[in-house]
């Protein structure tokens, strides 16, 4: 019996927050009984915007895989896919291309969000490319299922897009048309109360953070309520937060309630809201501690090194098989000539 395959992974630019937990790690975590999964960590992505910072990519590499196993990604059920490791990737990548028309690429709106949001006065070629990387990350390992943020639902749709495309060209049967899969809260905003959660907009709660740190960035989260008995609004931050974290959901209406009717505080509500956070992030961070220091390092090396030999072979399949339906498979001639031959000679 053959299980639905999933591909979705993270480009290392820093550590993971609660905003991809909701968007799709808690996806992955739920999903890796039923399905084979692959998690693909995008470290040659990364150099779309820090080309000029290896030693940085390589540190956030690691600190994605620690992110991974505290969550609670199982590395005996599931694969670890270090991009750069994986030869067919940039192949297929390549070939990809040539089906999707360049405008096409360029007015992918995941793709225009980064550009404007990391306010690029120049990007390399290689910025829109990756989003091309991206469907062969999928294609290559002929993923039927892709948990991602909403962020990113539209590059999963041109990957949609251009597997069709594939078959319709060239036939052969060899790509699914992976189906997108978002997390329960599709957007979670920061602790700026405005802007969605991101590391680099200095607003997120890591999944890292100790329990101080994660009270403190609560302490300082933006309402906008000016007095403790006005009433709250129930599209905040501190309320979705409360939504996304609080276990019990009884407690979740009761706050609702009396947040709105301005019988409760900020103060006292931002503080249970800190607690739910840190039992959520607590067991994170006991697994972390087995993955810590130098040896923790080697052992992710190590274990980044054995997945990529699984996850290569799966992929150099998919390529044999592109080629194939692409006839650039000087292979399949000659196996066809081979038994032929091997008639004639016994
Ligand atoms: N672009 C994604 C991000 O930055 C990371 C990524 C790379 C990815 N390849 C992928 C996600 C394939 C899903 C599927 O979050």
């Amino acid at each position: 019996m053959t299980r639905p395959r999933i591909l979705t992974g993270d480009t290392p630019s820093g550590r993971l927050h609660l905003g991809h937990l909701v968007g799709s790690l808690e996806n992955r975590v739920r999903l890796q009984d039923d399905h084979e999964c692959f998690f693909l960590i995008a470290n040659v992505h990364a150099f779309t915007t820090r080309a000029d910072r290896p030693d940085d990519i390589r540190r956030d590499t690691i600190e994605v895989v620690r992110d991974y196993l505290a969550v609670g990604i199982d590395p005996a059920r599931s694969t670890l896919v270090l991009q750069s490791e994986i030869r067919a990737i940039p192949e297929l990548t390549f070939l990809l291309a040539m089906l999707l028309p360049f405008a096409r690429v360029m007015r992918n709106p995941t793709l225009k969000a980064e550009l404007a949001d990391k306010q690029l006065e120049q990007h390399s070629f290689g910025f829109p490319l990756y989003t091309v990387g991206q469907c062969a990350d999928i294609l290559a390992f002929r993923a039927d299922l892709v948990p991602v943020g909403e962020d990113q639902a539209a590059t999963i749709e041109m990957c949609r897009e251009v597997a069709r495309r594939f078959e319709r060209v060239y036939g052969g049967a060899v790509f699914p048309v992976p189906e997108v899969l978002l997390g329960r809260v599709a957007r979670l905003a920061g602790t700026d109360g405005v802007h969605k959660m991101s590391k680099s907009l200095g607003n997120a709660i890591f999944l890292s953070d100790g329990r101080a740190e994660i009270h403190r960035k609560m302490r300082g989260l933006y309402t906008g309520r000016q007095s403790a008995t006005d009433p709250g609004d129930p599209d905040s931050a501190l309320m979705q937060y409360a939504r996304a974290f609080v276990a019990d959901p009884d407690r979740v209406r009761e706050l609702t309630d009396g947040y709105v009717r301005g019988e409760i505080g900020d103060g006292a509500l931002k503080a249970e809201v800190a607690d739910a956070i840190d039992a959520v992030v607590a067991p994170m961070r006991e697994r972390r501690a087995a993955y810590d220091g130098p040896r923790g390092e080697a052992a992710i090396l190590e274990l980044l090194q054995e997945h990529a030999r699984h996850a290569g072979a799966v992929a150099d399949e998919t390529l044999a098989r592109v080629k194939e339906a692409m006839r650039l498979d000087l292979r399949t001639a000659r196996t066809e000539e081979r038994p032929r031959s091997a008639l004639a000679t016994s």
